[in-house]
């Protein structure tokens, strides 16, 4: 089916300027900045080129995040670039300058650092070229047309409530558990060059900080400002070190922790080595209650082995089509549609966004959430291993 470019065509002069750049800089699979061609002619998908920056392989998340993103656009009919950047700020810049060279008619950036990319986004504005900020927002430039995401603010919140449902404080049905504390808990967070970051840990707050200031909650280490909770890059040797330093500081005379608020499954599994190696989960001595995210198979079989508490499920197979729907629209020379549009202020403007749910997975949630939706089989789950 041709596509007709009424929305970029409206713009033809730079349109015609972005086409003869394109042109200049060698061309590539794309007709250079989503450029309509001359007399507004229609292109087929497969003249069309997707440009898709991903931060890093070291989760796995991203990687079904850029396959199924890839697969997507490429049954539709696009041709697609797919770089992933190590979490290395400069690779993930020239990666974007790249694929803006080669002729991407479109962007869809998964950013490591929310604010590094301003000038990349500048140069995709001069040529025209639509950009989707996806799952994590670009912060402070004006040029990102477009955010998918879920909601952020609601992970942090059902990180929280899974903190206390484990605790015994909460049942699952959200009505007051049978336990009372006071409980002594640890606070982690995300990069904070990652505006997800402050959306996890301010919705696990609005929740946890009621519970902290009555004092069912002992935050012991003192520790409770999102600066002293961050670990660089989400990594997760930074979290077990840090929990290492929590446990022999603060615990250091004779006193347990019994749960740990941690926004992602990489920092979980750092965190419950350095409990593990403190003796937690040993006989006497219970592993304390530890939150996840992202339903990475090697926390899930910590649940399913009763060590890690719970994880918050993405079903990144949701964002990838949200995407595709997304870049379909400005390929098509339409605008997406945005069930979110005052949430997400990146610094400039108000990003419109597409927001999707959560689902909060214990152990009794495995099979009907990620077996029976094939996000993971039975046998994955029992390895601990994808594949
Ligand atoms: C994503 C999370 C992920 C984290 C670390 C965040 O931006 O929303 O799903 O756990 O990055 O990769």
């Amino acid at each position: 089916m041709g596509l007709r470019f009424s929305r970029l065509g409206s713009v033809a002069a730079a349109g015609v300027l972005a086409f003869a750049l394109a042109a200049c800089s060698g061309g590539g699979a794309g007709s250079g900045g989503g450029a309509p061609e001359a007399g507004g002619a229609t292109q087929a998908p497969e003249d069309l080129l997707v440009g898709v920056s991903m931060p890093t392989q070291t989760s796995e998340r991203w990687i079904a995040d850029g396959n199924s993103v890839k697969e997507q656009l490429e049954a539709a009919g696009y041709k697609v670039e797919l770089q992933y950047a190590n979490d290395d700020i400069p690779t993930q810049s020239q990666q974007v300058d790249q694929m803006i060279t080669q002729g991407a008619d479109l962007l869809v950036i998964a950013a490591i650092d929310g604010t590094a990319l301003s000038s990349q986004l500048q140069a995709a504005k001069d040529s025209n070229i639509p950009v989707i900020s996806y799952d994590r927002l670009i912060r402070d430039s004006p040029n990102v047309d477009f955010y998918v995401t879920f909601d952020n603010f609601q992970v942090g919140v059902a990180q929280a409530d899974a903190l206390l449902t484990g605790l015994g404080l909460k049942n699952k049905d959200g009505s007051a558990g049978t336990a009372t504390g006071p409980f002594n808990i640890e606070l982690f967070a995300g990069s904070l060059d990652d505006n997800n970051a402050f959306f996890f840990f301010n919705g696990a707050m609005s929740v946890l900080q009621p519970l902290i200031d009555s004092g069912q909650l002992v935050v012991k280490s003192g520790q409770t400002s999102i600066e002293q909770a961050a670990i660089l890059r989400w990594q997760q040797e930074t979290a077990q070190k840090r929990m290492e330093d929590l446990l022999t500081g603060a615990y250091n005379d004779g006193s347990k922790v019994n749960g740990v608020l941690s926004p992602y499954d990489g920092l979980s599994r750092g965190i419950i080595t350095a409990l593990q190696n403190a003796g937690y989960g040993g006989a006497g001595n219970p592993i304390p209650v530890v939150t996840g995210q992202d339903a990475e198979i090697a926390s899930v079989k910590l649940i399913n082995d009763g060590v890690q508490s719970s994880t918050i499920f993405k079903d990144t197979r949701l964002l990838a089509e949200q995407a595709v729907v997304a870049a379909k629209a400005y390929l098509g020379g339409t605008q997406p549609e945005a069930n979110d549009t005052e949430t997400y202020d990146n610094g400039v403007k108000v990003v419109p966004s597409y927001l999707l749910p959560i689902v909060t997975v214990y152990k009794d949630d495995i099979q009907k959430e990620l077996i029976d939706s094939e996000y993971w089989t039975a046998e994955e789950v029992a390895s601990g291993q994808a594949g």
